[in-house]
Protein backbone atom coordinates (compact mmCIF):
# COMPACT_ATOMS: atom_id res chain seq x y z
CA UNK A 1 0.00 0.00 0.00
CA UNK A 2 0.97 3.31 -0.65
CA UNK A 3 0.30 6.46 0.91
CA UNK A 4 1.65 9.77 1.26
CA UNK A 5 2.29 12.47 3.76
CA UNK A 6 3.03 16.19 3.67
CA UNK A 7 3.42 18.01 6.85
CA UNK A 8 3.69 21.45 8.64
CA UNK A 9 2.34 23.00 5.34
CA UNK A 10 1.86 26.82 7.07
CA UNK A 11 -0.63 27.82 4.73
CA UNK A 12 -1.04 32.19 5.70
CA UNK A 13 -3.70 34.24 3.93
CA UNK A 14 -3.60 36.38 0.78
CA UNK A 15 -0.30 34.98 -0.66
CA UNK A 16 1.69 36.07 2.06
CA UNK A 17 5.20 34.58 2.74
CA UNK A 18 7.16 33.46 5.81
CA UNK A 19 11.09 33.36 6.04
CA UNK A 20 10.72 35.12 2.83
CA UNK A 21 9.47 31.74 1.53
CA UNK A 22 5.51 31.45 -0.25
CA UNK A 23 3.68 28.65 1.60
CA UNK A 24 1.18 28.19 -1.06
CA UNK A 25 3.52 28.74 -3.92
CA UNK A 26 5.34 25.37 -2.08
CA UNK A 27 2.44 23.12 -1.72
CA UNK A 28 0.97 24.17 -4.95
CA UNK A 29 4.44 22.36 -6.47
CA UNK A 30 4.05 19.43 -4.38
CA UNK A 31 0.21 19.11 -5.35
CA UNK A 32 1.04 18.83 -9.25
CA UNK A 33 4.56 16.49 -8.22
CA UNK A 34 2.04 14.29 -5.96
CA UNK A 35 -0.26 14.66 -9.45
CA UNK A 36 2.42 13.61 -11.55
CA UNK A 37 3.80 10.49 -9.51
CA UNK A 38 2.12 9.45 -7.08
CA UNK A 39 -1.39 9.23 -8.55
CA UNK A 40 -1.84 5.78 -7.15
CA UNK A 41 -1.38 6.48 -3.61
CA UNK A 42 -4.27 5.40 -1.76
CA UNK A 43 -4.48 8.60 0.66
CA UNK A 44 -2.70 11.74 1.85
CA UNK A 45 -2.16 12.57 5.55
CA UNK A 46 -1.38 16.67 6.40
CA UNK A 47 0.17 15.62 9.67
CA UNK A 48 -0.34 19.24 11.03
CA UNK A 49 0.58 22.89 11.22
CA UNK A 50 -1.67 23.63 8.68
CA UNK A 51 -1.41 26.93 8.23
CA UNK A 52 0.37 29.40 10.21
CA UNK A 53 -1.57 31.24 12.40
CA UNK A 54 -4.69 29.19 12.39
CA UNK A 55 -7.34 31.87 10.28
CA UNK A 56 -10.15 30.89 8.41
CA UNK A 57 -8.86 32.24 5.36
CA UNK A 58 -5.38 30.27 5.49
CA UNK A 59 -7.45 27.28 5.69
CA UNK A 60 -9.87 28.11 2.83
CA UNK A 61 -6.65 28.62 1.22
CA UNK A 62 -4.89 25.55 2.12
CA UNK A 63 -8.42 23.81 1.30
CA UNK A 64 -8.35 25.32 -2.66
CA UNK A 65 -4.97 23.85 -2.84
CA UNK A 66 -5.99 20.67 -1.52
CA UNK A 67 -8.95 19.74 -3.49
CA UNK A 68 -6.49 19.92 -6.89
CA UNK A 69 -5.46 16.82 -5.52
CA UNK A 70 -5.39 13.94 -7.36
CA UNK A 71 -6.04 11.25 -4.29
CA UNK A 72 -8.04 11.11 -1.18
CA UNK A 73 -6.82 13.48 1.57
CA UNK A 74 -6.89 13.48 5.57
CA UNK A 75 -5.78 16.51 7.61
CA UNK A 76 -4.90 16.76 11.19
CA UNK A 77 -4.16 19.44 13.83
CA UNK A 78 -0.80 20.92 14.23
CA UNK A 79 0.16 23.55 17.13
CA UNK A 80 0.15 26.31 14.79
CA UNK A 81 -3.40 25.07 13.95
CA UNK A 82 -6.83 26.42 15.34
CA UNK A 83 -9.23 23.62 15.83
CA UNK A 84 -12.27 25.24 15.68
CA UNK A 85 -11.47 26.80 12.42
CA UNK A 86 -9.76 23.88 10.51
CA UNK A 87 -12.88 21.54 11.43
CA UNK A 88 -14.92 24.46 9.94
CA UNK A 89 -12.99 24.49 6.79
CA UNK A 90 -12.86 20.68 7.07
CA UNK A 91 -15.85 19.86 8.07
CA UNK A 92 -16.01 16.20 7.00
CA UNK A 93 -13.02 15.69 9.45
CA UNK A 94 -13.71 12.98 12.34
CA UNK A 95 -13.71 13.82 16.05
CA UNK A 96 -13.68 12.17 19.05
CA UNK A 97 -16.45 12.26 21.85
CA UNK A 98 -14.05 14.75 23.27
CA UNK A 99 -14.15 16.99 20.21
CA UNK A 100 -10.22 16.60 19.57
CA UNK A 101 -9.31 15.93 15.80
CA UNK A 102 -8.58 11.81 16.07
CA UNK A 103 -9.63 8.95 14.37
CA UNK A 104 -9.10 5.74 12.80
CA UNK A 105 -8.51 4.80 8.78
CA UNK A 106 -8.85 1.32 8.12
CA UNK A 107 -6.93 0.57 5.57
CA UNK A 108 -6.04 -2.97 4.04
CA UNK A 109 -2.57 -2.81 5.35
CA UNK A 110 -4.07 -2.12 8.89
CA UNK A 111 -5.59 0.25 11.30
CA UNK A 112 -4.13 3.39 11.40
CA UNK A 113 -4.52 5.99 14.11
CA UNK A 114 -4.73 9.85 13.79
CA UNK A 115 -3.63 11.73 16.91
CA UNK A 116 -4.56 15.34 18.17
CA UNK A 117 -2.09 16.72 20.43
CA UNK A 118 -2.73 19.81 20.98
CA UNK A 119 -2.90 22.20 23.74
CA UNK A 120 -4.36 25.87 22.90
CA UNK A 121 -2.13 28.91 23.92
CA UNK A 122 0.79 26.62 23.48
CA UNK A 123 3.56 25.56 21.04
CA UNK A 124 4.00 21.96 23.08
CA UNK A 125 1.74 19.22 22.43
CA UNK A 126 -0.43 17.72 25.39
CA UNK A 127 -1.77 13.89 25.21
CA UNK A 128 -4.23 13.73 28.09
CA UNK A 129 -5.94 10.78 29.56
CA UNK A 130 -8.82 11.80 27.85
CA UNK A 131 -7.31 11.40 24.44
CA UNK A 132 -5.55 8.34 25.93
CA UNK A 133 -8.25 6.50 26.72
CA UNK A 134 -9.22 7.07 23.02
CA UNK A 135 -6.34 5.57 21.88
CA UNK A 136 -6.34 2.58 24.14
CA UNK A 137 -10.05 1.48 22.86
CA UNK A 138 -8.45 1.91 19.26
CA UNK A 139 -5.42 -0.36 20.21
CA UNK A 140 -7.72 -2.57 21.88
CA UNK A 141 -10.04 -2.73 18.79
CA UNK A 142 -6.78 -3.69 16.80
CA UNK A 143 -6.21 -6.44 18.49
CA UNK A 144 -3.32 -8.13 17.20
CA UNK A 145 -3.42 -6.29 13.62
CA UNK A 146 -0.92 -4.14 12.56
CA UNK A 147 -1.74 -0.18 13.55
CA UNK A 148 0.39 3.12 12.39
CA UNK A 149 -0.14 6.03 13.98
CA UNK A 150 0.15 9.31 12.80
CA UNK A 151 0.92 12.94 15.87
CA UNK A 152 2.11 15.87 15.51
CA UNK A 153 4.09 16.14 18.14
CA UNK A 154 6.38 13.13 19.63
CA UNK A 155 6.06 11.85 22.64
CA UNK A 156 9.87 11.92 23.45
CA UNK A 157 13.26 13.90 22.69
CA UNK A 158 14.86 14.14 19.37
CA UNK A 159 18.12 15.66 20.13
CA UNK A 160 17.31 19.15 18.98
CA UNK A 161 16.74 21.48 22.27
CA UNK A 162 14.76 23.97 20.37
CA UNK A 163 12.07 21.30 19.32
CA UNK A 164 12.34 19.04 22.32
CA UNK A 165 11.09 21.96 24.82
CA UNK A 166 7.82 22.02 22.51
CA UNK A 167 7.50 18.37 22.99
CA UNK A 168 4.24 16.36 24.84
CA UNK A 169 3.91 18.28 28.52
CA UNK A 170 3.36 15.18 29.93
CA UNK A 171 4.13 11.85 27.69
CA UNK A 172 2.86 9.19 29.81
CA UNK A 173 -0.68 9.15 29.22
CA UNK A 174 0.29 8.68 25.99
CA UNK A 175 3.12 6.22 26.79
CA UNK A 176 1.04 4.14 29.30
CA UNK A 177 -1.76 3.58 26.08
CA UNK A 178 0.74 2.16 24.16
CA UNK A 179 3.00 0.45 26.39
CA UNK A 180 0.15 -1.12 28.23
CA UNK A 181 -1.43 -2.14 25.36
CA UNK A 182 0.87 -3.31 23.13
CA UNK A 183 4.43 -3.05 21.73
CA UNK A 184 6.17 -2.56 18.34
CA UNK A 185 4.69 -6.51 17.94
CA UNK A 186 1.87 -4.52 16.25
CA UNK A 187 2.11 -0.82 16.70
CA UNK A 188 4.54 -0.70 13.59
CA UNK A 189 5.30 2.91 13.31
CA UNK A 190 4.55 6.73 14.28
CA UNK A 191 4.76 9.03 11.63
CA UNK A 192 5.25 12.62 13.10
CA UNK A 193 4.74 16.33 11.91
CA UNK A 194 6.41 19.65 13.65
CA UNK A 195 9.88 18.55 13.53
CA UNK A 196 10.67 20.03 9.87
CA UNK A 197 13.46 18.08 8.96
CA UNK A 198 13.73 14.10 8.64
CA UNK A 199 14.30 12.04 11.81
CA UNK A 200 13.83 8.22 12.01
CA UNK A 201 14.84 5.69 14.25
CA UNK A 202 13.23 3.98 17.23
CA UNK A 203 11.30 5.00 20.54
CA UNK A 204 10.88 1.58 22.85
CA UNK A 205 11.18 -0.53 19.58
CA UNK A 206 8.45 1.33 17.52
CA UNK A 207 9.75 2.83 14.30
CA UNK A 208 9.45 6.46 13.84
CA UNK A 209 10.14 8.76 11.33
CA UNK A 210 10.01 12.88 10.79
CA UNK A 211 9.98 14.39 7.52
CA UNK A 212 10.98 17.91 6.12
CA UNK A 213 8.43 20.67 6.29
CA UNK A 214 6.67 21.96 2.43
CA UNK A 215 8.45 25.46 3.89
CA UNK A 216 10.90 26.28 6.29
CA UNK A 217 12.94 23.99 8.11
CA UNK A 218 14.72 23.27 11.47
CA UNK A 219 18.30 23.46 11.34
CA UNK A 220 20.20 20.18 12.12
CA UNK A 221 21.17 22.18 15.71
CA UNK A 222 22.40 20.33 19.06
CA UNK A 223 22.84 23.45 20.72
CA UNK A 224 20.52 26.12 20.65
CA UNK A 225 17.62 26.50 22.72
CA UNK A 226 16.02 29.40 21.27
CA UNK A 227 14.91 30.72 18.46
CA UNK A 228 14.53 27.52 17.10
CA UNK A 229 16.90 27.91 14.55
CA UNK A 230 15.68 27.90 10.78
CA UNK A 231 16.96 26.93 7.44
CA UNK A 232 16.13 27.19 4.00
CA UNK A 233 16.95 23.71 3.19
CA UNK A 234 14.80 21.46 0.40
CA UNK A 235 11.17 21.26 1.16
CA UNK A 236 9.49 17.17 1.15
CA UNK A 237 7.01 14.73 1.09
CA UNK A 238 7.06 11.78 2.31
CA UNK A 239 5.98 8.21 -0.06
CA UNK A 240 5.49 5.46 2.69
CA UNK A 241 5.34 2.29 1.37
CA UNK A 242 3.17 -0.11 3.61
CA UNK A 243 3.83 -4.04 3.45
CA UNK A 244 3.31 -6.86 5.54
CA UNK A 245 7.34 -7.16 5.93
CA UNK A 246 8.01 -3.84 5.86
CA UNK A 247 7.17 0.24 6.45
CA UNK A 248 9.46 2.25 4.03
CA UNK A 249 9.74 6.19 3.85
CA UNK A 250 10.97 7.93 1.24
CA UNK A 251 11.76 11.45 1.36
CA UNK A 252 10.93 13.20 -1.94
CA UNK A 253 12.68 16.31 -2.16
CA UNK A 254 10.01 17.29 -5.23
CA UNK A 255 11.43 20.74 -5.71
CA UNK A 256 15.07 19.14 -6.86
CA UNK A 257 15.92 18.82 -10.36
CA UNK A 258 18.86 18.05 -10.67
CA UNK A 259 18.34 14.00 -11.59
CA UNK A 260 21.15 13.21 -13.95
CA UNK A 261 20.38 11.83 -17.30
CA UNK A 262 22.08 9.36 -19.39
CA UNK A 263 24.40 8.74 -16.68
CA UNK A 264 26.67 5.29 -16.70
CA UNK A 265 27.93 3.89 -13.98
CA UNK A 266 31.24 2.41 -14.42
CA UNK A 267 31.83 -0.96 -13.98
CA UNK A 268 32.56 -2.36 -10.89
CA UNK A 269 36.29 -2.94 -10.01
CA UNK A 270 37.55 -6.20 -10.84
CA UNK A 271 38.54 -8.32 -7.92
CA UNK A 272 41.29 -10.80 -7.15
CA UNK A 273 40.09 -14.29 -6.52
CA UNK A 274 41.45 -15.68 -3.26
FE1 LIG B 1 5.40 23.30 11.95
Amino acid sequence: MKILQVTDTHLVEDGGTIYGIDPAARLESCVAHINAHHADARFCVLSGDLTNEGTPGAYRALKAILDGLSVPYHVMIGNHDNRAALLAAFPETPRDEGGFVQYALETPAGRLLVLDTVEPGTHGGSYCPRRAAWLGDRLAEAGDGPVYIFMHHPPFPIGLPAMDRMGLDDPEPFVTAVAGRATAANIRHIFFGHVHRAVSGSWRGIAFSALPSTVHQVALDFETVSPVPKTREPPAYGVILIEPDRTLVHVNAYLDNSRIEGAQSPEPPSQPTQ
